[in-house]
């Protein structure tokens, strides 16, 4: 979680591939990398003891002015968005002290370099933490956003118009500060969700555990609102069996019913899998899930879609929000690396009972495996014709792929409708690209497109 964001891209154009890695230039590194090291507290470092004096030395070095919060502190490590002629690198930002967050701008150059531009804070009105995961709705071209804070009410929810300016900050009112990674948009509603991770400080401290623990106790709660509502008077709640979620695929409107599709971790302890300590995640539940919520009924329910773990989802963007069949999830192995890609049918029955392994059959259309020692990235769907005119699934998937037999990384191009085993294209890297978090496409239009 907490290390400075290194973009690793490349840039795809008349048969050629350029490749090109380059720190965001974050207030936090500059600041660093003037000090010669770290100097800002790290999610990490939240465990115990050590956790609270690490707590109490941010605060005194922001007291001091040794630190400087003015611009964030963020690594914009998380994620990365285009809106409104802007790619933006994202990180959740704020845990544990509450500070302004702002988003930083980087620029895809004709060459394929990177710039980091600078700060993103929609005319001051940001001052809150961004999530690394806001979503574009394909056919407005407005930007739906929260962040979560441990202060009431906890979250905050945002409009970006298609113009790129941002709306009064909407009041989501939850119970307790939680861990919240992702939420989801449809036609006409905004999902939140408050999942009992929450944040424990005291409990660090006595316990010596990681900062956010997870209740077994308590019930999921996802908090359906209309997109456009000032406040949250009207938002509907529904209940489901506990559990944490880091990433949503999609949502959609079916009559009364609003679906999400989204990852389901059943017991996600953090303490178990922090520095990679665990060797199984079978306990950890990590498994695809339709829910459905009935706006009408109040009713709400949810039906396993995968057999192991998987995780990173992504869809056809340009279905986001909209009912749509497709979904290319990372298969996680034991110590939660990438060890292939597994497309999804929505449409088809899942094979559930019985089954160990991943396979082929029910709504399992194809399975891209990486082999023995090597492991990828999130894979990102890349449609060969932008909008929805076209098959759903007719373009490709792209991935980083890193070798532990020989070294080597290298970026391969699939085809996302067929999951040939035969790749489209390899492109051999020069260098080691490690495990990271997400990835991003963007094509032509939006690179010329690019602010000044
Ligand atoms: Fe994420």
């Amino acid at each position: 979680f907490d290390g400075d964001r290194m973009i690793h891209a490349m840039r795809i154009k008349d048969g050629k591939a350029t490749y090109v890695s380059r720190y965001v230039k974050t207030s936090r590194l500059k600041q660093e990398e003037y000090f010669g090291g770290a100097k800002f507290m790290k999610i990490g470092d939240l465990k115990g003891f050590f956790g609270l004096f690490m707590v109490q030395m941010q605060q005194l070095r922001k007291k001091l002015k040794v630190l400087d919060f003015t611009y964030g502190h963020g690594t914009a490590n998380t994620a990365l968005i285009y809106h409104h002629g802007k790619l933006m690198a994202l990180s959740e930002a704020d845990k544990p002290c509450k500070f302004s967050s702002h988003n930083d701008v980087v620029k895809v150059l004709e060459d394929g370099d990177l710039q980091t531009l600078g700060l993103l804070d929609y005319d001051k009105r940001l001052k809150h933490s961004f999530t690394a995961h806001p979503k574009v709705d394909p056919f407005t071209d407005e930007m739906f956003a929260f962040g979560y804070s441990h202060e009431p009410p906890y979250c905050t929810y945002r409009v970006i118009t298609k113009d790129g300016a941002m709306l009064d900050p909407v009041p989501i009112t939850i119970p307790e500060s939680v861990m919240m990674h992702d939420f989801a948009i449809t036609e006409n509603y905004s999902i939140f969700m408050d999942l009992p991770l929450l944040f424990r400080p005291k409990e660090m401290v006595k316990n010596g555990e990681f900062i956010y623990k997870f209740d077994p106790t308590k019930k999921a709660r996802f908090g359906i609102l209309q997109r456009y509502e000032k406040d949250d008077t009207n938002i509907r709640w529904f209940e489901l069996p506990n559990c944490f979620i880091f990433h949503n695929a999609n949502a959609w409107e079916e009559g009364d019913e609003v679906i999400l599709i989204t990852c389901r971790l059943g017991n996600p302890d953090l303490d178990k899998v922090n520095g990679y300590q665990s060797d199984n995640l079978e306990n950890f539940g990590n498994e695809l899930y339709e829910m459905r919520f009935n706006m009408k009924t109040g009713a709400a329910s949810q039906k396993q879609l995968s057999v192991s773990a998987v995780d990173f989802p992504r869809i056809n963007e340009s279905y986001t929000g909209r009912k749509q069949r497709y979904v290319y999830c990372a298969i996680l192995n034991s110590i939660a690396k990438v060890a292939g890609i597994i497309k999804f049918d929505l449409h088809a029955e899942p094979e559930i009972s019985g089954k160990k392994q991943l396979e082929v059959g029910g709504n399992v259309r194809g399975i891209f495996d990486l082999g023995p020692g090597r492991f990828g990235s999130e894979a990102i769907f890349v449609p060969k014709e932008p909008g929805v005119s076209g098959e759903e699934d007719d373009g490709y998937l792209i991935f980083f792929v890193h070798d532990e037999n020989t070294g080597k990384s290298e970026v391969n191009v699939i085809d996302a409708k067929t999951m040939s085993a035969d790749p489209v294209a390899v492109v051999q890297l020069p260098s080691r690209v490690p495990y990271g978090f997400h990835a991003f496409f963007i094509n032509e239009e939006q690179l010329a497109k690019q602010s000044a």
